[in-house]
């Protein structure tokens, strides 16, 4: 996989590609990451890259010229690769859509900033908009960061755990269910039994039944959209019953 981030500070990126998973990926090569300066696209002597809106308004928009020259130069050196737009008007992004593009040869991000981009950028030179999440951030860069993270710990040997990504929250549209190390107990509360028995089938349906309770009390709506399996349906109705007696007894 090759990232390409066109940016007016990749500086940003710098601390980022030093860290953690990225950090890992660049050395063992499974990733390549480069930054582009959108800035040195710029052909005026002021070196602009934005400029005031046509139709008035506040803030400032980014000028079409030094961005399309930055990707078509990126676009060249890394071709095949998907021209993304970071934008709050984009398609939300999910691991549905990590897991598409981790199996892309190449990523392209254009960060705005300020208000916005050109629209005329959006039409011929970009593949795709993504949004991460409906509320507004100052520049498309945190948002990249945030796609290269979740997309770079699908692609196979990034993780070096090659089973943790498959186990996540999403993964099967169920939050994960608790962790727990040592010590086995702490602050009076105990790590349940169940996970110190060696049972394996006996900790996999404990696992189960976590995910799916908790994604019932946190997130119902990753439910709603979802269908259950047997096992998942059973489970389900022994809590339902649980509830009903204990409502039961109380009327
Ligand atoms: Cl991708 N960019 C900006 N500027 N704001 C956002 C966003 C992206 N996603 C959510 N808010």
């Amino acid at each position: 996989m090759n990232f390409t981030v066109l940016t007016i500070f990749p500086e940003m990126f710098d601390a980022y590609w030093a860290h953690g998973i990225l950090r890992r990926a660049l050395k063992q090569g499974q990733v390549t990451a480069h930054t582009v300066n959108i800035r040195d696209y710029a052909t005026d002597r002021h070196k602009m890259t934005d400029d005031r809106p046509y139709g008035g308004g506040a803030g400032m928009v980014m000028k079409p010229e030094p961005l399309v020259a930055a990707i078509e130069a990126a676009d060249e050196k890394s071709s095949q690769a998907v021209k993304v737009l970071l934008t709050p008007q984009g398609r939300p992004f999910d691991q549905g859509l990590a897991e598409e593009l981790s199996h892309e040869k190449g990523l392209i991000f254009v960060c705005g900033r300020y208000e916005g981009v050109d629209e005329r950028i959006c039409e011929n030179h970009i593949d795709l908009e993504i949004s991460i999440g409906d509320y507004v951030l100052t520049g498309g860069e945190v948002a990249a960061m945030a796609v290269i993270d979740a997309v770079t710990r699908l692609i196979p040997g990034a993780l070096g755990n090659e089973d943790s990504a498959g186990q996540d929250s999403f993964s099967r549209d169920l939050l994960e269910h608790g962790h727990f190390t040592r010590p086995p107990e702490f602050n009076g509360e105990s790590v349940p039994e169940v996970l110190l028995s060696g049972n394996h089938s006996a900790i996999a349906k404990w696992r189960l039944e976590y995910s799916l309770v908790k994604t019932v009390l946190k997130r119902p709506d990753l439910l709603r959209d979802r269908s259950l399996e047997q096992s998942e349906l059973d489970i389900l109705h022994k809590w339902q019953k649980e509830i009903e007696s204990i409502i039961h007894s109380k009327s």
